[in-house]
């Protein structure tokens, strides 16, 4: 039996890493679930998955969380801190799914535990992945990647014999705006943006998908993941979702993991690490799925990629200023306040002015996150 322990569970990552706890009562003990504000839905999960410890990051949910558990057995918490503290407490498998940089410490305080890592929250390991990677390194804690992309190629990956490596090509479905011009897309709707044709995600990761800002991350991601330099990193599209990555090697061989586009494959697989569950999922049968195609991106339409590729170039707090700058980014999108297109030309300017030295501590990378995310603000406001 696994203790675990779900940092976002009201998530969409965080929902269908409770639904497969569910199907498999006997194997989970559950020690935290949190949120930030859904207190409602947390609190339906607890009455389910009885944890040890719940949290909600804003204080006035605190009340009515805990009024609704009262009779359980259960610690209800509230506030940023209370939400590290679901980080630091000693569970076999903790799984981070919050969006944003707001899950950076959680996820800093269980690394430091030696825990081991489900990663979906990319963002975290984008904003500080020199420091993360050394933390791990001093922790021995172990990074289980999420994303369906670096699962995949997590699960073809030689990694006791790197040397082998030709490229690691990350497929990407384009998004809902794979096939409009740069004029169409001008003129699109937050709810255009977030109708994402394959998957169903949180709304951040939603409109990063239709900029292609989350192609830029996962590259990131998987330069750090994986140990690997940026040139050696491809992106492909690839319309059906089925093909989830690939790594190709020296001899020509090019292995690869498929899967219907459902998050519960990637999720099963690093709550049952380094074993399979069987999840109740339909099976793959390449004959009905028939065509699988594969171009290459339009660099002109989608740049994210390019200013992802020269942010790891650039070093210092480059790869910090991508992702903060284009959080601020989504969110004033959302809200109405810039064109779709403005997303990427937004973050570009304010990588133009706020590459310095790279974090050296966590704290830095707080403090320097919070710089560029008021300096894009205020761009924005202007
Ligand atoms: N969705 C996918 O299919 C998918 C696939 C690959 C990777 N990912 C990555 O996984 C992460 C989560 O994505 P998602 O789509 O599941 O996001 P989501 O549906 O928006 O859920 C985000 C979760 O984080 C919590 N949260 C938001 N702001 C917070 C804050 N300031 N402090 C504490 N908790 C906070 C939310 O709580 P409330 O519900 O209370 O707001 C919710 O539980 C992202 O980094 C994303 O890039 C997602």
């Amino acid at each position: 039996m696994k203790t675990i322990s779900i940092l976002g569970s009201t998530g969409s990552v965080g929902c269908a890493t409770v639904e497969l706890i569910k199907e498999m009562p006997g194997d989970y003990v559950v020690d935290s679930l949190t949120a930030h504000q859904n207190w409602q839905l947390l609190a339906e999960q607890a009455k389910i998955l009885k944890p040890r410890y719940v949290a909600v990051s804003k204080h006035e949910y605190y009340q009515p969380l805990k009024s609704a558990l009262f009779g359980q057995n259960t610690q209800v918490a509230s506030g940023e801190k209370a939400i590290i503290e679901a980080g630091e407490r000693e569970v076999d498998l903790l799984m981070a799914a919050i969006v944003g940089t707001a899950g950076l410490l959680p996820t800093v305080a269980a690394i430091r535990k030696g825990t081991t890592v489900a990663l979906a929250n990319k963002e975290c390991l984008v904003s500080s992945g020199e420091i993360l990677i050394k933390e791990l390194d001093k922790s021995k804690a172990k990074l289980l990647p999420v994303d369906s992309e670096h699962n995949a190629i997590f699960q073809v990956f030689e990694n006791h014999n790197k040397s082998h490596l030709d490229r690691l090509i990350l497929t990407a479905s384009g998004g809902p705006f794979r096939d409009c011009s740069l004029e169409e897309m001008k003129e699109k709707s937050p709810k255009e943006a977030l109708a994402h044709p394959n998957w169903n995600m949180g709304n951040k990761i939603s409109i990063d998908s239709a900029t292609m800002m989350n192609k830029g991350l996962e590259i990131i991601e998987a330069h750090y993941l994986f140990g690997v330099k940026e040139s050696v990193i491809d992106v492909v599209i690839h319309p059906q979702s089925i093909v989830h990555s690939l790594v190709s090697y020296l001899d020509g061989s090019v292995l690869a993991q498929l899967a219907h586009p459902d998050m519960k494959i990637p999720i099963a697989y690093t709550l049952s690490w380094p074993n399979r569950m069987n999840i109740n999922v339909p099976r793959l049968d390449l004959s009905k799925v028939g065509l699988l195609e594969f171009y290459d991106p339009d660099k002109d339409k989608f740049p994210a990629l390019r200013l992802a590729r020269e942010s790891i170039k650039s070093g210092g707090s480059a790869c910090l200023a991508f992702n903060a700058a284009n959080e601020i980014a989504v969110a004033a999108f959302l809200a109405g306040k810039i064109r779709f297109t403005d997303i990427v030309t937004l973050v570009e300017k304010v990588l133009e002015k706020n590459i310095k030295a790279g974090p050296k501590s966590i704290e830095e990378v707080i403090l320097m996150d919070n710089e560029v995310r008021k300096y894009t603000e205020s761009i924005v406001g202007a």
